[in-house]
C-alpha cells in the first residue's frame, strides 16, 4: 500500500494521505539553520547546534508522535469553523491534501469548504531564516471572510535544559514585539547575543506571545481557545512559555488568491551592539529589520526559492544515471543523494529518531558520510575533514564525537573506539580520489585541538594507521577497544547495573578481545594509506604498509576464518564470536561484508564461500540480517548487541548501513545480479508498494528494517540519519555501476545485473564532464573502453588535458 507517488519530474515526493504510518519528514536548510519537517507541518528549527541552539520547542515521544510545530490555523469567520490546512494539529477533515517534500523545501497544500491552501515552507540560501510562503485561494462562488492565525512554540535555546530544568524555565522567557513582529529574547539580557524573530507580510489584527494564553486552559493544539474565538488578546510573555502567533484577516471574492509571508529567523548581534538605545534593555533590532523588510515581499521570497532550486538542481546534476531500473535512478539521481547532504550536514544529530541533544558529530560516521557527497560539495568535505582530524588525540586514536559549535572533542563520550582512526584513511582517501587536491596533506592540522600540536594531516594517517599495529591482541588481530564498528558489541564493558552506558563502561582492561572487523577495514585503510603515500613519492613507506596488510591478511586466514565464513571477533576470555562454535551469533554480517569489499580472500575462494554463507544464512526478502541466530538472552561478555529484543538493531536487525558491504563485495566477485539484487531488497523506493509494512518514508534509507527474528519483520525504524545513505550511494554508484573515482582518473568497472543491456550516466569529476554510455554485448563484465571515439587499453579513463570540458567515455561489456 502506497500513501504518495514519487514525482521525479520535480524531484518530489508527493504525500497524499496525512496520516501515515510515521511522519514522513524533510529537512529544510543546508548551511547554518536548519528545520525539520513533517508531512503535517510537525518539527523544529535550529542555528547550528540542534542542543544549544534550538529555535522551537519540539517534543519527542510525543502522542501521537509527531505534535508541535510550524502550524497554522484557518477560520471561517462567518461561521467560526477552522481548520489546519496541514491537518494537524486538528485533525479537522479536509476534501484535498498533498504534502510535496521536495529538495530543501515542503510544500503542504489542501482544500476545505472551497478554500485552498498551500504553504511553501523553506530557508533561503545564505540566509539564518525560513520562510513560510501561504497562499489563500476561494474556490466559493461567494466571498470568503477568513482569518489566519499562525503558531508555534519558541524554546529556550538549550534543548536539553528546555525539556528538563522547568524550575528556572518557567520565569525566564521573554520577548518584544514590534510592528507586528515578534521577538523572542530569553536570555539575551545577560549572556546570549542572539535572538529570534517570527514576522508576517500582513498587517495584523493582532499577536499572541504567552502560549497559555493562546491555546487557553486544558486545552491543546487541536483546539486553542483564541482560535475558536476568532481572536486573539495581544498577550506578552513574561516567563512560562513563550509563543508566536499572528492574526491576518482576509476577506477573498470568489476566485481570489492572496498571499500571506511568514518569516522565522535567528539574528546574532555584536556583543557591543546588543541593545538600541545602548543603555537599554531593547533588542538592536537593525539588521533584524532589514531582513525581514526583504523577504515580506514575494518576489524575493520567490526568487530566493528559485535560487535554492537551482543549487539542487547543480548538485544533483553532478552525477546523474539513466539506467533500466526506476529504483536505482530515482535514488542515484534524487533521493539518495540528497539524504547524503543531510547525513552531511546532520551527522547523527537531529532527525525524529535522533533528538538533537544526544550525539554531536561521530568521527566514524562523518567520515564514511565522506564517501556520499564529497562529490557535491570537495569544499566542505575539506573542511570537515580538517575538523574531523582536529579531534584525533596524539595516540592517533580519536574521540568518538565532537560538536559542532566548538568543534571540541566530546569529553563524555570520549574516544577508545578502534575502529575510529582507520575512518580518517578512508574519508581523506575519498577527497584525494575526487578532488585530486593533494595540498589536504600538507595542511597543519592539530591533536585534540590543542594549539601548537600541529602536524600535516599526513601525519594524521600515520597515527591512524599506526594505532592499530599498536594495539594488537592475542592472535594478532586488532584489540576491538570499546566496540569497532558495531557500537553494540562492547566485549570489554561487562555491565551489569541498569543504566550505565554500554559504550562507556569499561570494566575490563581490553588485552584480550579482538576485532576480525577492524583487521579487514585495517586492511582496505592500510591499501588506500600505501596509494596515498606512493603518490607522495614515499615509496619505501608504501611497501612497509603493504607489508602489514598482507600479515593482517594471513592472520585474517588464520584465525579469522571459520571454514565457511569470516569470524567476527574474540570475546575477553579469548573465545570465538560468530562462529559456529557459538550456540547464538554464529555469523555476521559485518566481517562477511567488509573483508569481501577489502579484498581479502578474493584469490583462493574464501571470499565467494562467505558470501554464499551470507545469502545462504542472512539474507532475507528485506534486506540482510546483521547475524544469526540472534541472541535471545543478554551475555554480559558481549554487551549491548545482546540488549536488543532478537530482530531489532544490532541484535539480528537488517542494519541497513553494513547490507553495501555485502554488495560490494559481491562486485569484487563479479556477481551484478546478486549485488543489485540485494540493492533493491532495501532500497526504499523499491519498497514503496509495501509502505504499510516499512512504514518509514519511501524516499530515503533508514538505519534498520526489522529482521526476520521480529514479529514486524520488514517494518523500517530510524530513517534518514544513517551511514547506510553514503554506503548505498557509493555501492550503486562507484561499484555496480562501476563509475568509480581513483587518484589517476575515473574507472569504468561496472558490475551491473546480466538482464540489463546497459546504462548511461553523466559524472562531473575534477571539472570534466564525463558522457558515459555502458554496453552489454555478452554476459561477462570485461570492460572495453573508448574515449573520445578512441579505443583505450584497461578501464581507466586518464584524466584529460587541462582546459578539458566533456569526455565522451563508451564503454562495451562482454
Ligand atoms: C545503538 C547504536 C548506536 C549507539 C551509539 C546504540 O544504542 O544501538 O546503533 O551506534 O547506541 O549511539
Ligand atoms: C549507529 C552509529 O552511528 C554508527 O557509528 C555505528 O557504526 C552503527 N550504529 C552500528 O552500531
Amino acid at each position: 500500500m502506497k500513501f504518495g507517488h514519487f514525482d521525479d519530474q520535480n524531484r518530489e515526493y508527493v504525500i497524499t494521505q496525512p496520516d501515515t504510518p510515521l511522519p514522513w519528514i524533510n529537512y529544510l536548510g543546508c548551511q547554518a539553520y536548519f528545520g525539520i519537517i513533517s508531512n503535517t507541518a510537525g518539527g523544529y528549527s535550529f542555528y547550528r547546534d540542534a542542543r544549544l541552539r534550538r529555535i522551537t520547542r519540539y517534543r519527542y515521544n510525543n502522542a501521537p508522535f509527531d505534535l508541535g510545530g510550524r502550524y497554522l490555523y484557518l477560520r471561517d469567520d462567518p461561521s467560526g469553523e477552522f481548520w489546519s490546512p496541514s491537518w494537524q494539529p486538528t485533525q479537522h477533515k479536509l476534501e484535498q491534501y498533498s504534502c510535496r517534500h521536495g529538495m530543501g523545501y515542503t510544500t503542504i497544500g489542501s482544500t476545505y469548504s472551497g478554500i485552498e491552501a498551500s504553504t511553501r515552507y523553506f530557508v533561503p540560501l545564505d540566509e539564518n531564516l525560513e520562510i513560510w510562503q501561504l497562499t489563500v485561494t476561494n474556490h466559493r462562488p461567494q466571498a470568503a471572510e477568513l482569518s489566519v492565525f499562525s503558531s508555534l512554540e519558541f524554546c529556550l535555546w538549550d534543548a536539553q535544559d528546555d525539556s528538563t530544568n522547568f524550575q528556572r524555565n518557567f520565569s525566564i522567557g521573554q520577548v518584544e514585539i514590534e510592528d507586528g513582529v515578534i521577538y523572542h529574547k530569553t536570555e539575551y539580557r545577560e549572556r546570549r547575543d542572539h535572538f529570534a524573530f517570527f514576522a508576517c507580510s500582513e498587517k495584523i489584527a493582532g499577536y499572541d506571545t504567552q502560549r497559555d494564553v493562546f491555546l487557553g486552559p486544558y486545552r491543546g493544539w487541536d483546539n486553542p481557545v483564541a482560535v475558536e474565538r476568532g481572536h486573539l488578546s495581544n498577550s506578552v510573555a513574561h516567563g512560562w512559555a513563550p509563543l508566536g502567533s499572528h492574526h491576518v484577516k482576509l476577506s477573498l471574492k470568489p476566485g481570489e488568491s492572496r498571499q500571506v509571508i511568514f518569516v522565522l529567523g535567528y539574528q546574532e548581534n555584536p556583543r557591543d551592539q546588543k541593545f538600541d538605545p545602548p543603555d537599554s534593555q531593547i533588542i538592536n533590532k537593525k539588521a533584524a529589520k532589514a531582513t525581514i523588510a526583504k523577504y515580506r515581499v514575494a518576489a524575493n521570497a520567490d526568487a530566493a526559492f528559485e535560487k535554492l532550486r537551482a543549487y539542487w538542481s547543480e548538485l544533483l546534476g553532478l552525477c546523474q544515471v539513466d539506467t533500466p531500473d526506476v529504483h536505482t535512478n530515482r535514488m542515484v539521481n534524487i533521493w539518495n543523494a540528497y539524504q547524503c547532504m543531510a547525513t552531511f550536514n546532520m551527522s547523527r544529530s537531529a532527525s525524529f529518531y535522533e533528538s538533537g541533544i544526544g550525539r554531536g558529530l561521530g568521527f566514524r560516521d562523518s567520515n564514511q558520510d565522506l564517501l556520499g557527497f564529497v562529490h557535491m560539495v570537495p569544499v566542505r568535505a575539506r573542511e570537515r575533514i580538517l575538523d574531523l582530524a582536529s579531534t584525533q588525540l596524539p595516540t592517533g586514536g580519536a574521540y568518538h564525537q565532537y560538536q559542532p559549535l566548538t568543534k571540541r572533542g566530546n569529553n563524555d563520550v570520549g574516544s577508545g573506539f578502534n575502529d575510529d582512526p582507520h575512518w580518517l584513511i578512508i574519508g581523506v582517501g575519498a577527497y584525494l580520489k575526487e578532488t585530486g587536491d593533494w595540498s589536504i596533506l600538507d595542511e597543519p592540522v592539530p591533536y585534540d585541538n590543542a594549539p601548537g600540536s600541529e602536524t600535516p594531516l599526513y601525519e594524521h594517517l600515520q597515527r591512524s594507521f599506526r594505532y592499530t599495529l599498536d594495539r594488537l591482541g592475542p592472535h594478532g588481530l586488532p584489540l576491538i577497544g570499546r566496540a569497532d564498528w558495531n557500537d553494540c558489541l562492547n566485549l570489554n564493558c561487562f555491565s551489569d547495573s541498569p543504566g550505565q552506558s554500554f559504550q562507556t563502561t569499561t570494566n575490563k582492561d581490553g588485552k584480550v578481545a579482538e576485532s576480525v572487523f577492524i583487521a579487514g577495514l585495517f586492511v582496505l585503510a592500510g591499501r588506500e594509506f600505501a596509494e596515498i603515500a606512493k603518490h607522495r613519492g614515499l615509496d619505501t613507506e608504501a611497501s612497509s604498509y603493504l607489508a602489514e596488510v598482507a600479515k593482517m591478511e594471513a592472520t585474517i586466514r588464520e584465525h579469522g576464518w571459520d571454514g565457511e565464513w569470516f569470524i567476527r571477533a574474540y570475546d575477553d576470555f579469548g573465545r570465538k564470536v560468530g562462529s559456529k562454535e557459538n550456540a547464538e551469533g554464529k555469523i555476521f554480517i559485518e566481517t562477511q561484508g567488509f573483508c569481501t569489499l577489502a579484498g581479502v580472500g578474493l584469490e583462493d575462494g574464501l571470499a565467494v564461500r562467505a558470501l554464499e554463507s551470507t545469502r545462504k544464512l542472512l539474507a532475507t526478502k528485506h534486506g540482510i540480517v546483521l547475524q544469526q541466530p540472534a541472541y535471545s538472552k543478554y551475555y554480559i561478555e558481549l554487551g549491548e548487541i545482546s540488549s536488543y529484543p532478537p530482530g531489532y538493531k544490532e541484535n539480528a536487525g537488517i542494519f541497513c548501513h553494513n547490507n553495501p558491504w555485502v554488495i560490494i563485495g559481491e562486485t569484487r566477485v563479479d556477481n551484478g545480479d546478486a549485488a543489485h539484487d540485494y540493492y533493491s531488497r532495501i532500497n526504499p523506493s523499491a519498497r514503496e508498494e509495501i509502505s504499510e509494512i516499512h512504514r518509514c518514508e519511501p524516499y530515503v534509507y533508514s538505519q534498520m528494517i526489522a529482521g526476520r527474528d521480529a514479529p514486524t519483520h520488514g517494518e523500517a525504524k530510524n530513517s534518514w540519519l544513517t551511514g547506510t545513505a553514503a554506503w548505498n550511494y557509493y555501492a550503486i554508484t562507484q561499484w555496480i555501476l562501476g563509475i568509480r573515482t581513483s587518484y589517476d582518473g575515473l574507472l569504468i568497472a561496472p558490475v551491473i545485473p546480466k538482464s540489463w543491456r546497459g546504462f548511461k550516466a553523466t559524472r562531473k569529476f575534477r571539472g570534466v564532464t564525463y558522457n558515459i554510455e555502458v554496453q552489454r554485448t555478452g554476459d561477462c563484465n570485461c570492460v572495453a573502453l573508448e574515449v573520445n571515439g578512441k579505443p583505450i587499453k584497461g578501464n581507466l579513463v586518464p584524466l584529460p588535458p587541462p582546459g578539458t570540458a566533456i569526455v565522451e567515455v563508451k564503454a562495451r561489456l562482454g
